[in-house]
């Protein structure tokens, strides 16, 4: 799909969609416009129907009498003064949504957007566009997307097309980070996502792989065993992006949970919807997509991230429930259940990380718990964190992302649920509270670090989609996010 920037004014061509929009009863001027064109036929379709002017709604007019156009996409946006540039991502990719399928090869978006929103129209388009078709060898072609061109309407085109390189970085590395999460786990095990990071280094990134032996020698016991009953070898993925004036200045740290399948291993999970647990290398794969986007904008901030890369397999080799385990940090864990496996793999890579880059704090992301869906459903990721000031920066980051964060506290008390009688910890923490007890697990392997976890178990997909940028399946939830941070906070 080709995005072009226009003049606002420009008429679409004939044999064309054209996407206009209402703040509720109130009518955009390119909307007043084709409604003058046609006769009043957008004013009659709104009072014949339920249509707002509400965000989220759309009405498609076919064929309507006086213009061109074939069809005109009356999309809502509800109130003007607070159509920001996230609205107008959404707004676009609602109208992309709509027409996609129509048999329509040109779409013109002529919302009456500034030169940064218009940036974010486009941005939303191609967020919205995504779909993952690499095994779909017979799908006809009347069941695919025809929309072919999108063609964004502003005040001032060059500006426009400026304000949007970073983002089309930034698109891509979302759709790098969702590729990845939507692979199979018979394609994409550790070496193979290993290998598709190593691949980055053309962008500038610098890529380290640890295998196995290394792992053994660092003393990463904790990883190692989840690992352990997979005929793939477990691998750490270390990336660097040196994008600052000072290539030796103190870095910042992402780290993230890369199970490129989980089947709970000896504690095996129920067969319903386990395919599901492809899905469960979601945090390392936000981590790749987010030093994917900063290499891809040049942004200017040292960046680690880390990830570690497994497959959590039952097998005659596999570690049992009861096993004690030495992590890196030189704590040992009791393994109660097999299936709390992502908290013994970010054991290891977490104290790894702050052991050997002393970063100035660490951000790690994970499909950690079940739990966190029954807390927060699916449209929010859980945060936690032992420090109010990264915590905010995240927030923050999240609102003008849009990728929504709740903060969940973290008692001391409850560190009692992880007390071993044989170890310094157990890795299960039992029902109450199953997402708390997991961070503060965590917690321990961060050596007092400021630190933040990121429990994406709820939103690393989702299906079906409630919003026009998130096509069903992977979402690369993370990316948007973590690239906002280091934008905002720790650049220049
Ligand atoms: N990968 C799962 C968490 C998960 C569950 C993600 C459902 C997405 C959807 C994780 O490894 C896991 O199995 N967690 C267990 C922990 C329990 C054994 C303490 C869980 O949540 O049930
Ligand atoms: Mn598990
Ligand atoms: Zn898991």
């Amino acid at each position: 799909m080709r995005i072009e920037f226009v003049a606002e004014n420009t008429e679409p061509g004939a044999a064309e969609a054209v996407a206009v929009l209402a703040h509720g009863a109130t009518l955009g001027g390119s909307a007043r416009h084709a409604d003058q064109l046609t006769s009043g036929a957008l004013t009659r379709a709104i009072s014949a129907g339920r249509f707002k002017g509400e965000r989220g709604q759309v009405m498609d007019l076919i064929a309507p009498a006086g213009t061109t156009e074939e069809r005109v996409v009356l999309v809502g946006a509800g109130d003007a003064a607070k159509f920001d540039d996230l609205a107008a991502e959404q707004a676009a990719a609602a109208a992309y949504q709509t027409i996609k399928l129509s048999g329509m090869k040109t779409l013109t978006v002529r919302l009456d957007l500034t030169p940064e929103q218009a940036a974010h129209a486009a941005f939303g388009v191609r967020l919205g566009a995504y779909r993952f078709d690499r095994y779909r060898t017979k799908e006809k072609a009347e069941a695919k997307p025809s929309i072919e061109t999108v063609r964004i309407g502003s005040s001032d085109p060059a500006a426009a097309q400026a304000a949007y390189a970073d983002l089309a970085a930034v698109a891509d590395a979302v759709d790098f980070a969702r590729d990845l999460v939507s692979e199979p786990a018979n394609i994409l095990h550790p070496e193979e996502f290993a290998r598709r990071v190593q691949a980055l280094s053309s962008m500038g990134l610098e890529v380290e792989v640890l295998g196995e032996a290394r792992m053994a020698e660092l003393g990463m016991g904790s990883l190692l065993g989840v690992g352990q009953g997979s005929r793939r070898e477990s691998q750490l993925v270390v990336v660097q992006w040196r994008g600052a004036a000072d290539p030796n200045a103190q870095p910042i740290a992402f780290v993230g949970k890369g199970v490129c399948f989980d089947t709970g291993g000896i504690s095996l999970k129920p067969g319903e919807g386990m395919e599901d647990m492809k899905w469960d290398m979601g945090g390392a794969a936000a981590v790749a997509g987010l030093m994917h986007a900063l290499a891809g904008r040049k942004a200017k901030a040292n960046v680690i991230g880390i990830l570690g890369l497994v497959e959590n397999m039952p097998d005659g080799n596999a570690q049992r429930p009861g096993d004690v385990v030495t992590s890196m940090s030189g704590q040992t864990i009791e393994v109660i259940n097999t299936d709390a496996e992502g908290r013994l793999v970010l054991a290891d890579a977490l104290w790894y990380c702050q052991d050997r880059f002393k970063p100035k704090f660490m951000v790690d992301l994970a499909t950690l718990t079940g739990a966190i869906i029954i807390s927060l459903g699916h449209d929010y990721a859980g945060l936690f964190s032992n420090d109010d000031a990264l915590s905010d920066d995240l927030l923050a980051a999240s609102k003008a992302s849009g990728e929504p964060l709740w903060r969940l506290p973290m008692p001391p008390a409850y560190e009692k649920q992880i007390e071993s009688p044989i170890a310094d910890m157990k890795n299960i923490g039992g029902r109450p509270a199953g997402s708390i007890t997991a961070a503060l697990f965590l917690k321990r392997f961060v050596n007092d670090l400021p630190w933040a976890h990121l429990d994406i178990a709820s939103t690393a997909w989702k299906k079906p989609s409630s919003v026009p940028t998130q096509p069903e399946g992977a979402t690369g939830f993370g990316v948007r996010l973590l690239n906002r941070l280091v934008k905002d906070k720790h650049e220049g």
